[in-house]
């Protein structure tokens, strides 16, 4: 790795993402000797890998200058079904708040973000905690050693189930809104990309999900109920009714962001507690560290990996001349490791506080659930560590091909779990 030019560290393709997991040798070199560095990959259109806390924080809160319409994520050329960079600017197949700038972005941000305040998140934590609480009754059942697989069978159902109930969404519709998130950040993952070689067959999930929208949108349009499917069916902008395609746009963004973030934090927040018995021994010894435990695990699997900007106009970072035009991309798990702001980044720590990890963003586009994520990792863990009695691998972790947002597919556990506790 070490001989490696700069320019030929991969850092971005999704296929060594499932076989490697993230970069993390690549990222600390560059962080080293260009953290601002202009990568050119074969199958990509040229961008600048930006590693370092400072400069990602100096970019995201810039909107101005660094705008999130257009190229917002980094997308292979060849990813087939049409998906190119050209199409997803030109023609992208959603327009929300993380393709939005301001001030059109604000006007979008506001109608959704009464909902995820820290006051209003605090009215969930009893029905939260319920909600694990039946998670682990199940899976503990009659107290005795089960295997399975902990992304599906544990790591999706809480935030999942939380998510939806903030949406309104009914329980037997679950099992759709967990396919269409897979399909949608695993795009690039043979397992779960649809057949054909058109966009819209490559797409198709999106026009499930904007059918699904549409019914119930108009059910809360007739039948106004205490959920946020319901503001949203009723939401206007300056006095007008937001255009159907912005809309949906936004609802499927809640929709899929709200759950599948918090289960990638989960799964990688069990894989670090097991790849370091002694921070777990201490969690289980005092469940209580949680507060500083979630923070630590967004920022250790930081399941979002990267966003990218446009410059709008010239702009110098770290000595790098970037052009109007230029792609930015941020790649906030190499911030969570740098060496300059985090004392010994590469140590899995419980404790660790301050942490001013880049895990949720920063600035204009700071994540909208981070206050739910917490809550969510919080009451999660808490509950985990009370309850567990063992848990180990039982196969190898198989990862999703995914460079944009991502973590484990599937982690095969052997376990045991204390039965029926109460909450
Ligand atoms: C551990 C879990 C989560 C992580 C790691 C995460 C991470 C992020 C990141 C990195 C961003 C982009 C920030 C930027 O561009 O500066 C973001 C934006 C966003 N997140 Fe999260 N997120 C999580 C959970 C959630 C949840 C539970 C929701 C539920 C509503 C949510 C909704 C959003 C939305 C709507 C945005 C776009 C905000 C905007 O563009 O203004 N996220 N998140």
């Amino acid at each position: 790795m070490d001989s490696l030019p700069l320019d030929r560290l991969d850092v971005i393709s999704a296929k060594s993402y499932g076989e490697h997991g993230y970069p993390h040798e690549a990222w600390t070199r560059l962080r080293r000797e260009s953290p601002v560095h202009l990568m050119k990959p074969d199958d990509y259109l040229p961008f600048w890998a930006i590693t370092k806390h400072a400069d990602i924080i100096e970019v995201s809160k810039q909107p101005e200058k660094f705008q999130s319409a257009g190229r917002f994520i980094l997308f292979p050329e060849n990813a087939g079904a049409g998906n190119t960079t050209k199409e997803l600017v030109e023609n992208p197949p959603l327009r929300m708040l993380v393709n939005m700038d301001p001030p059109e972005h604000r006007h979008y941000r506001q109608l959704v973000s009464g909902w995820f305040t820290p006051r209003a998140v605090k009215r969930l934590k009893e029905r939260l905690e319920e909600i694990t609480a039946e998670i682990f009754d199940e899976l503990a059942a009659d107290g005795g050693e089960y295997e399975g697989d902990f992304v599906r069978d544990i790591a999706v159902r809480q935030p999942l189930r939380m998510i939806t109930e903030i949406l309104g969404i009914p329980r037997e519709q679950e099992d759709f809104v967990l396919r269409v998130t897979n399909e949608n950040f695993g795009i690039e993952d043979p397992e779960f990309q649809r057949e054909g070689d058109t966009r819209e067959e490559g797409l198709a999930f999106l026009q499930e999900a904007f059918a699904y929208l549409d019914q119930i949108t108009q059910d809360r349009r007739a039948n106004p109920r205490n959920d946020l499917s319901t503001v949203l069916a009723q939401a206007t902008i300056n006095g007008e009714p937001v255009p159907q395609f912005e809309l949906f746009s936004l609802y499927f963004l809640v929709m899929v962001a709200g759950h599948d973030t918090t289960r990638n934090a989960i799964s990688g927040g069990l894989l670090a507690l097991l790849d370091n018995p002694e921070e777990f021994a201490k969690l289980r010894l005092d469940p209580s560290l949680v507060c500083t435990a979630a923070d630590e695990i967004v920022r250790w699997s930081t399941p979002v990996n990267h966003f990218s900007r446009t410059a709008t106009e010239d702009y110098e970072l770290r000595g790098q001349k970037i052009k109007a035009g230029d792609s930015v991309a941020l790649f906030y798990a190499s911030a969570n490791r740098d060496e300059e702001v985090f004392e010994d980044p590469f140590r899995f720590d419980i404790e660790r506080e301050p942490n001013p990890h880049l895990g949720f963003g920063i600035g204009e586009h700071f994540c909208l659930g981070a206050h739910l994520a917490r809550l969510d990792l919080e009451v999660f863990f808490r509950q985990f560590a009370e309850r567990v009695e063992s848990i180990e691998l039982a196969g190898p972790v198989d990862l999703l091909q995914a460079s944009f947002v991502g973590g484990p597919k599937r982690i095969p556990v052997r376990y045991r779990f204390k039965p029926a506790a109460r909450h």
